[in-house]
């Protein structure tokens, strides 16, 4: 685990723009909407024959997942690539960490490789956080998952597939429902929607995956899909994150599904437009059934898409709101 202080004051430029992106716990409304319409009009890009723009021309991005992943490591590595940047895929596994280097000599060294930004993945709370603190101030740093605290971006993709099926936020229920406990992705989705304002989050889980004094996040706890699930617009599912579970937790998955598998029968309780969500991987019969996951009313690989536009606007946002930094720090120094 390691320490986090405030994160705006870190990842905000004097003058509140994003330069490093490691949590949306406490980003103002308009940036994170500043951030869903610049996704957008990449998310039109991704439809043309010529998917590039020059934005992040002639910069480099370091890929460091210390984690597996396959779909964000992918789309952070197309994201970077439609922005024109050179990217770097850091695979841990065969790398000097695992020779004994600490992360601070992993940073020294992509650092005077001239990287730009980094993209991290992190097994450890706080750990995109300590990098963002240890980094020379040219670097912008995207948090793409840390041990069970953050996963903005997939928060935010999640934001803009909500957004891009519902228009408004401020009518919406949404329920999240599953591994609340160990989820990085649910606790970044209840920022993102509280500061977007919609009516209803509640989450929907077994007590024993449910982290004490959820509530003070402002969500209203359900135990059972019938009363969690009635009226609700949007479903967010979650994995169970059974690499996490440090003891067990729950009775088998067989258990699980028959009470919070989302099949057919539970569908009917939300909404007949209800659209349903999955960050992935899925497991399908564990937290959701095949026919809903491959039905009319899932948006999982609406979200796999829209995750490429988010990041691109991500890193590009982090990377003006450095180089505004930098500027102003240079006419700083120059005047003194
Ligand atoms: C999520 C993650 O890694 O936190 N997945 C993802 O980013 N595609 C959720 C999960 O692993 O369950």
């Amino acid at each position: 685990m390691f320490e986090a202080n405030d994160p705006n004051s870190i990842q905000l430029t004097a003058d509140g723009q994003l330069r490093h992106f490691l949590t949306t716990e406490g980003l103002p409304r308009e940036l994170l909407i500043e951030i869903l319409d610049t996704a957008d009009s990449f998310v039109d890009m991704g439809e043309q024959q010529v998917k590039k723009v020059p934005l992040l021309r002639g910069k480099t991005v370091a890929n460091l997942f210390f984690e597996n992943s396959t779909r964000t490591l992918s789309t952070f590595e197309l994201a970077a690539k439609r922005l024109s940047a050179d990217v770097l895929n850091l695979n841990i596994n065969t790398s000097s960490t695992k020779k004994g280097e600490t992360l601070k000599d992993t940073l020294m060294t992509l650092q005077a490789m001239h990287s730009d930004m980094f993209v991290v993945r992190h097994a450890d709370s706080g750990a995109a956080h300590f990098i963002a603190q240890h980094v020379t101030p040219n670097v912008a740093v995207i948090n793409a998952g840390d041990g069970r605290h953050a996963h903005p971006t997939q928060a935010m993709l999640d934001m803009l597939t909500i957004r891009r099926h519902k228009g408004d936020f401020a009518p919406l229920k949404v329920a999240i429902v599953g591994d609340i406990l160990h989820s990085r992705v649910a606790r970044s989705q209840i920022h993102a929607l509280r500061t977007l304002g919609v009516d209803e989050i509640r989450v929907i889980a077994p007590k024993t995956l449910l982290p004490r004094h959820i509530e003070a996040l402002g969500v209203k706890v359900y135990t059972e899909m019938a009363s969690g699930l009635r009226d609700v617009d949007v479903i967010m599912m979650l994995r169970l994150q059974k690499e996490r579970m440090q003891s067990a937790l729950l009775p088998s998955e067989a258990e699980f599904y028959k009470l919070y598998g989302l099949n057919r029968d539970k569908l009917a309780y939300a909404k007949p437009d209800a659209v349903v969500m999955h960050p992935g991987p899925i497991n399908r019969g564990v937290e959701i059934e095949s026919e809903v996951a491959d039905g009319p009313r899932s948006l999982i690989l609406d979200q796999v898409t829209n995750g490429i536009a988010v990041r691109m606007a991500v890193m590009s946002k982090a990377m003006s709101g450095q180089l505004s930094q930098r500027a102003a720090t240079d006419n700083e120094s120059r005047e003194a």
